[in-house]
């Protein structure tokens, strides 16, 4: 019987954490604050404790894992790695097809890889509660989980849309302890001043952050943090993990390095997290294609470009260097919640301008299309968001049939979507529509962030 999945025990979990920032071609830049300066770590201690702002700006090439986390990672970790060799039948394409199973951590993604770490050094710094924004729901209930294993209060602002189309996220939330409203909420200054503008908008991951942010800042204990599930330098850290256990999986397949690596972006975690460490590889010689996939509604990375902007909507961030729609964008109200982001994190739209990787989008019927055959051929049933992958495989498992290439792709598959059968109910019924993003709507939401400070193209280092 060929091998179709390689597990590892509990000894071969990374016990290091890759940061991309220390083989980076130049250096990220630095993030702005209102007066257009970069700003310092302690500007940023009312938000997040300090043990993780100074991840966020290490250099330093690899970050040890504490003990009391791994052993907390060690109830889904390892996670497997397989080949998808059943789809690779169905395409009849020369094309082995391998994909890294973050479906399965309790709360469904790969969100958990660095839910836990984030929750644990809260707690070491002395925090007693998280406040967090989330789309989907996964980013939500990952935090959620990893609140009730550390030992923390959490609180979840959940973009309407999702909190309407996904009432069992929200209970699992609640299962595990959390609280979860809906965003825009009345709870805060940032979400009223949304409702009374726009009192029937779909919320967006830009204004549930806000709320978090605000959540956290204003409450008088000073107890309370903020946790933001993607976009930043050491959220993507946490997240290599995937691409480290990925490496020493392919090895026990018996591939040297993968041609193609392919995830899914919204902030750009599980992207980053599988793709850096070949990133470093790339960087260091090795020739390897690496896509990040995004819809075509909120196409960030494809159509965006790269500017300062803030991370959220009532401009409580500070600036980013980063691809952005602008942050007053809010996107159309596609099942993928959790892509649904109008910026990207900073490290991926560095790699991008530095032309280490590329970049594509597609339209969600595609993505349905691609995520049903994929349920019928490998079985496990994906997220919305990790659709987007799938489409990106499959042509590149089809464009290797019609160059006669054996390649190795590689992908992250970063959820389950058993909470999300929603869309699926509404793309068999024929009720889902694609929505390209008009020029002159792109142009209009671009046109409120033409005044912040721009980045220069490329950085060169003296
Ligand atoms: C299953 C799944 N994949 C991907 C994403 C996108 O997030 P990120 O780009 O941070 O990986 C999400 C976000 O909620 C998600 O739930």
């Amino acid at each position: 019987m060929d091998t179709i999945k390689v597990t590892l025990t509990e000894k071969d979990i990374p016990r290091q954490w890759y940061n991309l920032q220390a083989d980076l071609p130049s250096p990220l830049l630095p993030p702005l604050g209102p007066d257009g300066k970069p700003i310092t770590p302690d500007m940023l201690a009312p938000v997040f404790p300090m043990n993780l702002i100074e991840q966020e700006v290490s250099t330093q090439r690899w970050i040890d894992i504490p003990a009391e986390v791994l052993e907390l990672l060690a109830l889904w970790r390892p996670s497997p790695l397989y080949r998808a060799r059943r789809l690779e039948q169905h395409l009849g394409t020369p094309a082995r097809i391998y994909y890294k199973n973050e479906g399965v951590s309790p709360p469904g993604s790969h969100k958990p890889n660095t839910a836990i770490p984030q929750a644990w050094y809260n707690k070491q710094f002395g925090i007693q509660r998280l406040a967090t924004e989330t789309g989907a729901g996964q980013w939500g209930s990952a935090l959620a989980f990893a609140c009730a294993l550390v030992g923390l209060e959490c609180k979840v602002f959940m973009v309407r849309i999702s909190y309407d189309q996904k009432p069992y996220r929200r209970l699992m939330m609640e299962t595990w302890g959390a609280t979860c409203v809906p965003s825009p909420s009345r709870e805060t200054k940032a979400g009223r001043d949304i409702l009374a503008q726009m009192p029937d908008t779909p919320g967006s991951l830009g204004i549930a952050i806000s709320e978090a942010i605000e959540a956290a800042v204003t409450d008088p204990s000073g107890k309370t943090r903020y946790s933001l599930g993607s976009v930043l330098n050491h959220v993507l850290m946490h997240q290599t993990i995937i691409g480290l256990e990925a490496k020493k999986q392919l090895k026990k397949f018996g591939e040297k390095k993968p041609d193609v690596v392919i995830a899914c972006a919204g902030g750009g975690s599980n992207f980053g997290g599988i793709a850096f460490p070949f990133v470093a590889d790339k960087i260091h010689g090795a020739d390897i294609t690496i896509i990040p996939v995004e819809p075509e509604s909120c196409p960030t990375m494809t159509r965006a470009p790269y500017v300062y902007d803030h991370g959220d909507t009532a401009r409580m961030t500070p600036l980013l260097a980063m691809h952005s729609l602008g942050h007053g964008f809010v996107p159309p109200a596609i099942h993928a919640g959790g892509l649904r982001y109008h910026g990207m994190a900073p490290l991926v739209s560095k790699a991008i301008v530095e032309g280490l990787i590329t970049p594509r989008a597609y339209h969600q019927l595609r993505c349905y299309e691609s995520a049903v055959l994929w349920a019928r051929t490998e079985g496990f049933i994906p997220a919305p968001e990790t659709a987007h992958a799938i489409a990106a495989v499959i042509d590149e498992a089809r464009k290797a049939k019609e160059e006669g290439k054996e390649k190795v792709i590689l992908f992250c598959w970063s959820g389950h979507g058993l909470m999300d059968l929603s869309g699926y109910d509404a793309y068999f019924r024929g009720k889902l529509t694609d929505f390209a993003l008009p020029e002159d709507e792109m142009k209009k939401s671009l046109d409120a962030i033409k005044d912040l400070p721009k980045p220069p193209r490329k950085v060169t280092v003296e």
